[in-house]
C-alpha cells in the first residue's frame, strides 16, 4: 500500500508540473526556498485542469551532464509560456524506455495549455549514439537546446557527483587522480572524460540536425549571469520576452542565484554546487592538455569559441 502511494504521489508530481495556477512543485533538484514549508504545496487531483493536455516536447534539452541542465529548465520555467517536465525522462537514451513507444514518452510529460511549449531535459541524451537520429524521427524540426561548461570542470564535478552517490550508497570510492591516470598515463577510456569530448559527440548530433536548431548555453556564463543567457534562450524558442532580473536574486551563502517567480523562492539543491576536491595539479594539466584540441575541433564545428582552459 505504501508503495503503490508513493508511486502515485510520483506520477502525480511528475505529471502535475505544468500550470503554476493549478499546483505548486518542487522538481527534484530544487527545495522551497525560506518560508515556504511544504504545507503550501496544494496537493493535486488527479484530473486535468481543464483545457490542458500532455504534449510531446517542443524543445529538448539534451545535455551535457553537470553542465547545469537543472539550472537552464528551472531558470526557463520561469517564463509563463513553458510547461517543464519535471523529472528525466531518458527515453531516447534508455532502450527499455525507448520500447514503449512515442505515447508512453508524450504520458511523462506535463499538462500544458496550447499556448505552452513543452520542455524536457535528459543530459544523458548529447552522449547517446541513438539519441539524435531517434529525436529526429520524432521530430526533424525540434529545437535542442545544449548547455555546456568548461570541460575539465566537467569532468571533475562529474567525478564529484559519482563520488557522493558512492558515498551515500555505501560503495567504496576512489581518489580522482586514480580514476584519471591509468599506468602513469591520462586514462581517456574514463567514462567522464569521453563524456567531456564536446567535438565527438557534437558530430553525431550534427548528422541529423543542423547546427541552427542547436542552441548552445554558456553554462559558465548562466551561473554568474543568467539573465542574459535566458533572454537569448527566449529569442532562439519564439517566446515573448518574459524572464526578468527581478527574477533571480544572488545568495551570498550558496554563492550563486536562486529564483524569486510567482510570488515564491526557490534554490538549486544542496548538491548542486558542491566543492570540488582539489586535484593534482600535473594530473590536471595532463587532462587540460588532452582536451584542449578536442576544444579546438568544437569551436570549428559550432563557429563560435568559449574561453575554457
Ligand atoms: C504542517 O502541518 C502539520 C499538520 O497540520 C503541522 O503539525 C506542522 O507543524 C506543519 N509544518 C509546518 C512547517 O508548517
Ligand atoms: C541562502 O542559502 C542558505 C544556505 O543554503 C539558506 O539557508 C538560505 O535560506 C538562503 N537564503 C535565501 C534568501 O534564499
Ligand atoms: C602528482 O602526480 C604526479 C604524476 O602522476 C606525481 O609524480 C606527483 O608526485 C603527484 N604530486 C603530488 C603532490 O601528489
Amino acid at each position: 500500500m505504501a508503495t503503490f502511494l508513493s508511486s502515485v504521489l510520483l506520477l502525480v508530481l511528475r505529471t502535475y508540473a505544468a500550470p503554476p495556477e493549478y499546483i505548486q512543485v518542487w522538481p527534484g533538484g530544487w527545495t522551497p526556498g525560506p518560508g515556504e514549508a511544504g504545507n503550501e504545496t496544494v496537493t493535486p487531483s488527479l484530473v486535468p485542469p481543464p483545457g490542458t493536455a500532455n504534449h510531446a516536447p517542443h524543445s529538448i534539452i539534451i545535455g551535457v551532464r553537470k553542465g547545469g541542465t537543472r539550472a537552464l529548465l528551472e531558470m526557463l520555467d520561469i517564463h509563463p509560456e513553458v510547461a517543464a517536465a519535471a523529472t528525466e525522462v531518458h527515453f531516447f537514451d534508455w532502450d527499455e524506455n525507448y520500447v514503449k513507444g512515442l505515447e508512453w514518452y508524450q504520458e511523462q510529460m506535463p499538462y500544458s495549455y496550447p499556448h505552452q511549449i513543452t520542455v524536457e531535459k535528459t543530459p544523458g541524451y548529447f552522449t547517446s549514439p541513438a539519441a539524435p537520429a531517434r529525436i529526429r524521427a520524432m521530430n526533424p524540426s525540434i529545437k535542442l537546446l545544449l548547455i555546456l561548461r568548461d570541460p575539465t570542470e566537467r569532468v571533475v564535478s562529474d567525478y564529484t557527483q559519482v563520488y557522493f552517490n558512492r558515498l551515500e550508497n555505501r560503495k567504496p570510492v576512489q581518489a580522482i587522480e586514480r580514476m584519471l591516470v591509468k599506468n602513469g598515463a591520462l586514462n581517456t577510456r574514463y567514462k567522464a572524460i569521453q563524456r567531456s569530448l564536446y567535438d565527438v559527440h557534437m558530430r553525431n548530433w550534427l548528422q541529423y540536425f543542423p547546427l541552427r536548431q542547436i542552441h548552445i548555453v554558456d553554462g559558465d556564463t548562466l551561473i554568474r549571469d543568467p539573465l542574459p543567457e535566458l533572454q537569448r534562450v527566449e529569442r532562439f524558442l519564439d517566446l515573448p520576452p518574459r524572464i526578468q532580473a527581478s527574477n533571480f536574486y544572488f545568495n551570498q551563502t550558496k554563492g550563486f542565484y536562486c529564483i524569486r517567480s510567482d510570488g515564491h523562492e526557490r534554490c538549486l539543491h544542496e548538491s548542486k554546487g558542491r566543492p570540488h576536491p582539489p586535484v593534482n595539479g600535473t594530473v590536471l594539466r595532463q587532462l587540460r592538455s588532452y582536451l584542449r584540441q578536442h576544444n579546438r575541433d568544437f569551436y570549428r564545428l559550432i563557429g563560435r569559441t568559449f574561453n575554457w582552459h
